[in-house]
């Protein structure tokens, strides 16, 4: 099975409602009639009820089962933008701003979840990375005891002799631009639970990266990864990590060995921490442009699962988003 038909069977075990605040888009729509369909989720699409109905004729999909909510009409506006207003007051918020800004189905989604109403949210097929990510930082926040929210992309590489039998957690590649020390641990931490809950990682294995290995070179940046390390030592005790260390030490087992001679986790890691955005981006675009892999990002950390979707996604894309979602919800 490969990980995301795996991924695909814990959503069916425990069917959760995620809403999907782009519900007029061709694709989304689609994918909640396959979603529904396939009892991956209980999709509830965001939009002018007549909008969605159009959309869903001229794809040919067959909505029947699937809440349509009309932000703009809804019984449940008011109760949201009072929630709302509550929650964002100190940073500014009015109470006829609010009634404004839970009509915009990004913000209706995020409320829905926030209050229970949904266990989780996707969207991104037409909103930026930044329009997802910021009202679900606002409101639904990170979870208790957490101070960032951050990202993680599984691989499935070809090469099964990587990982864990081809499987590599890579983070954060989506989120956060330069983490200090302290984020970087945090980062590390979320990333191996990431692991544990969608790849069925049982024993994460997490490699804090660096252009140093164990000292080998002199640098603030190599300082941070060190000090990063420490940290995550401190917050999780009993996770597998270990840090600073090169990508080929972390992955390859005899460069491991003689460049980190007794470290439980060089030479097998199964879960990598980039320095920062820059290199966490563009190393999992070099794992899945050279090396072939699949790859599925997830944001993770937030106290209640939502995730965004690339605009240049497919329908099989949005699908696989929900899945993950709901088995992030469970
Ligand atoms: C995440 C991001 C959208 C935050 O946007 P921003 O406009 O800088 O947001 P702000 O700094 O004003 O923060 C907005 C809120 O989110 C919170 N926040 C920001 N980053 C956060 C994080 N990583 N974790 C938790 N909360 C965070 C802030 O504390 C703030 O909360 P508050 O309003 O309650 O005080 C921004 O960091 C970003 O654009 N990251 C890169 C995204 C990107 O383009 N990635 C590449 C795509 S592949």
């Amino acid at each position: 099975m490969s990980l995301i038909e795996k991924i695909r069977a814990k959503a069916q075990a425990d069917v959760k409602k995620i809403v999907l605040p782009e519900g007029d888009e061709p694709r989304t729509v689609k994918a909640a009639e396959l979603i529904k369909k396939d009892a991956l989720a209980e999709p509830i699409l965001l939009g002018n009820p007549d909008a969605v109905a159009k959309v869903a004729a001229k794809q040919g999909a067959d909505l029947s089962g699937i809440e349509v909510i009309d932000p703009c009409n809804s019984v449940k506006s008011g109760e949201y933008a009072a929630a709302l207003y509550e929650l964002r007051k100190a940073k500014g918020m009015t109470e006829e701003s609010a009634k404004e800004i839970v009509k915009d189905p990004m913000y209706y989604g995020i409320m829905m979840v926030k209050l229970g109403d949904a266990d989780g949210l996707v969207s991104g097929a037409v909103h930026t990375t930044g329009d997802m990510l910021r009202p679900a930082l606002q409101i639904i926040k990170a979870k208790p005891g957490m101070s960032i929210v951050s990202s993680s992309f599984l691989m499935e590489c070809p090469n099964k002799d990587l990982g864990e039998d081809g499987l590599l957690v890579y983070a954060d590649c989506v989120v956060n631009p330069c983490p200090n020390a302290e984020e970087t641990a945090q980062i590390a931490i979320s990333a191996a639970e990431t692991a544990k809950v969608l790849c069925g990682i049982e024993e994460p294995r997490v490699a804090l990266l660096s252009f140093s290995t164990k000292g080998s070179a002199k640098h603030d940046l190599v300082t941070k990864m060190q000090e990063a390390t420490r940290i995550a030592h401190e917050l999780a005790p009993d996770l597998l990590l270990d840090g600073e260390m090169q990508f080929d030490a972390a992955l390859v087992p005899e460069i491991g060995a003689s460049k980190a001679p007794g470290s439980p986790v060089a030479g097998r890691a199964n879960v990598l921490i980039f320095p920062d955005l820059q290199a966490g981006n563009i190393g999992y675009k070099i794992t899945q442009r050279i090396g072939g892999a699949d790859c599925f990002a997830v944001l993770q950390g937030l106290a209640k699962p939502c995730n965004d979707l690339s605009r240049g996604c497919s329908v099989e894309d949005i699908v696989n988003t929900v899945a993950m979602t709901a088995v992030q919800a469970q």
